[in-house]
């Protein structure tokens, strides 16, 4: 498997192009879910070396837990430098920004204790590829905790998100359709939980682990 060029560049140039908005967009959100979603994530989050793929404007960096370090990638500078007036902002200590592609990450083998990532591997290219590096980059034993969306369980909504994915992936460089949790397995990890958060199961919370 190797990073699809011409498919990351086009997710790179959305993001940099949403950056602007993005907090804006996710704002109705956030208030009513997403910030509760990641406060309970990131409470299970033991550390003390975690990974946050995809961190974006930086929105679950309130939430790190004092005790751990967070070294945080994302493919888009934009989102990147949201990211950092948001750490400076707060005066974060406990964690380092770096441009990095989740498919074809710089560290090396077992550096990290976990991996986070909210509402990401909607949007890598090859979402499979980047959870395979993640499970490199982690401990045996090391755990991946996301809160993701993804296609619904009934199958009329299912078959409505497959139908209007590509145009939505077109406009906004996400996928609305994709099956995560069979993702994740492929990838090689455990799973150990996978809790609905939404209607639907489209929100979930995915906890697993990798082999010893
Ligand atoms: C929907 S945003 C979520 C941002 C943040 N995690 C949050 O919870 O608000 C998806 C983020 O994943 C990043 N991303 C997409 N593909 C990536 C890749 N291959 N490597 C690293 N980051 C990637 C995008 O640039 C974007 O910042």
């Amino acid at each position: 498997m190797t990073v699809n060029p011409e498919q990351t560049t086009f997710t790179r140039k959305r993001y940099n192009t949403l950056a602007a908005l993005y907090d804006a967009m996710e704002f109705g959100m956030e208030r009513r879910q997403f910030q509760r979603w990641r406060q309970h994530l990131w409470q299970d989050v033991q550390g003390p070396r975690v990974l946050e793929i995809g961190v974006g404007t930086g929105k679950n960096i309130p939430f790190y837990p004092p005790r751990v370090f967070v070294t945080g990638i994302d493919l888009a500078e934009k989102m990147l430098a949201k990211a950092l007036l948001r750490m400076q902002a707060i005066d974060a200590q406990n964690n380092a920004l770096l441009l990095m592609d989740a498919q074809t990450m710089a560290f090396s083998d077992a550096t990290f204790d976990e991996v986070v990532s909210t509402f990401v591997f909607c949007s890598v290219p090859d979402p499979v590829l980047g959870l395979k590096e993640a499970l490199r980059v982690v401990k045996p034993g090391g755990r991946l905790l996301m809160l993701e969306h993804m296609l619904a369980e009934p199958p009329t909504l299912a078959r409505a998100m497959t139908y209007v994915d590509p145009a939505i992936h077109w406009m906004m460089g996400v996928h609305i359709a994709r099956p995560t949790v069979a993702h994740v397995t492929a990838a090689g990890w455990l799973i150990d939980q996978v809790t609905p958060l939404s209607y639907g199961a489209i929100f979930r919370r995915i906890i697993a682990h990798k082999p010893n």
